[in-house]
């Protein structure tokens, strides 16, 4: 069973192709990628509009791409995946669109996918694979999750954000620092130089008694921060950036290892753009280490969006018998999902 996976939800497009036969994990056997953070870099964020036009530039390239590189002809493919939220409505469309058309052309059914259940299902491609049962800790650009995962297809939400993602963070805080987008990557760079101790910055919802987060006041704090510095703030940015990291980490650490406490579990996965940080996955090790739990996390280069965590995602559905493309209910009328909650795809 080839499932073609095709992610276009926000500045990434991502094409891959799995083997999902058998009850294995699938295999992975092309995917390629194409990031806009060139793009949209001139703009210092994600402009939608653009967002879109290069998806359908990039998306069909990629995927003739992907098939060269794993040998196969489009009439191997047996199930084309795509995105279906949540993300910027433009950009899925491309996705969905693109998908739906070569399905139809194909004859093949469609499949839609949800972002988070490929981020949250991305470490099976490592080489450190879970088992389930697992918390999830899903940190991204546009979501901050705790979810107790007990097979797939089971999706419990533990805690989440009220208000800025952990990535909003990262990205917001650089942004007023005058770093690039986006800002994550570069405000660790800077950090790394820096001493996490030399300002004093909340901790927000730290001792809430739940498993909530809240980053909106963080960067406010920062921003003062960074105005009482002034002039000095040129001097001072490689401290703020790594007092901002230790915040934002700590916080994801402790209500981490709040959740695994409070599920009695001994796997934590972390997945997301933000599980790409080396300090988090450093006192995440640590903590982890200090009791009993396994932490596991995608690739490195599959911590952020990409094609293969969507075909995956689509592969362990079909594996677990919670699709059946092959009635493809929908016909080829596609429907994306901006905004669409994970713990909806619970049976
Ligand atoms: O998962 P992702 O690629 O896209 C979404 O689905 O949102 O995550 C992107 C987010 C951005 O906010 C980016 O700044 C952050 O992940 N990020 C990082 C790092 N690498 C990416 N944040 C902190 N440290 C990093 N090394
Ligand atoms: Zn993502």
């Amino acid at each position: 069973m080839l499932v073609l996976g095709i992610e276009s939800s926000c500045d990434e497009t991502g094409v891959a192709v799995v083997d999902a036969s058998g009850h294995g994990v699938p295999r992975l056997l092309a995917h390629q990628l194409h990031s806009q953070i060139d793009m949209h870099q001139a703009y210092g964020g994600v402009v939608p509009e653009l967002a879109s036009r290069d998806h359908i530039r990039r998306v069909v390239p990629l995927t003739r791409q992907v098939m060269a590189e794993a040998g196969l002809s489009l009439a191997d493919i047996d199930v084309v995946a795509y995105t279906r939220g949540p993300g910027l409505a433009g950009a899925l469309l491309v996705g969905s669109g693109v998908a739906c058309a070569l399905a139809a052309s194909l004859g093949k059914p469609v499949m839609g996918v949800h972002h988070l259940e490929g981020h949250l299902l991305s470490p099976f491609l490592g080489a450190d694979p879970p088992e389930f049962p697992f918390v999830a800790l899903l940190v991204s650009g546009g979501h901050t999750q705790l979810m107790r995962v007990d097979r797939v297809g089971s999706y419990e939400l533990l805690g989440e954000t009220i208000d800025d993602a952990a990535g909003e963070a990262f990205d917001k805080s650089a942004k007023l620092m005058g770093l690039p987008y986006p800002g994550g990557p570069h405000l660790s760079k800077l950090a790394a130089q820096g001493d996490g101790a030399a300002f004093k910055l909340p901790r927000p919802l730290l001792h809430s008694g739940n498993l909530d987060f809240s980053f909106a006041g963080l960067k406010t704090a920062v921003l003062t921060q960074a105005k009482k510095l002034g002039d000095e703030l040129e001097v001072r940015k490689a401290d703020l950036a790594a007092s901002t990291q230790a915040a934002i980490v700590e916080v994801l650490v402790r209500k981490s290892l709040a959740a695994m406490k409070q599920t009695g579990l001994k796997r934590l996965v972390v997945a997301g753009g933000v599980g790409a940080n080396a300090l988090l996955r450093q006192q995440l090790n640590d903590e982890c280490k200090k009791r009993g739990i396994r932490v596991h996390y995608p690739e490195l280069h599959l911590c952020t969006d990409n094609g293969a965590m969507i075909a995956l995602a689509a592969g362990m559905r079909l594996q677990a018998g919670l699709e059946a493309p092959e009635k493809n209910p929908a016909g080829y009328t596609f429907d994306v999902k901006p905004r669409w909650s994970l713990a909806e795809l619970v049976p």
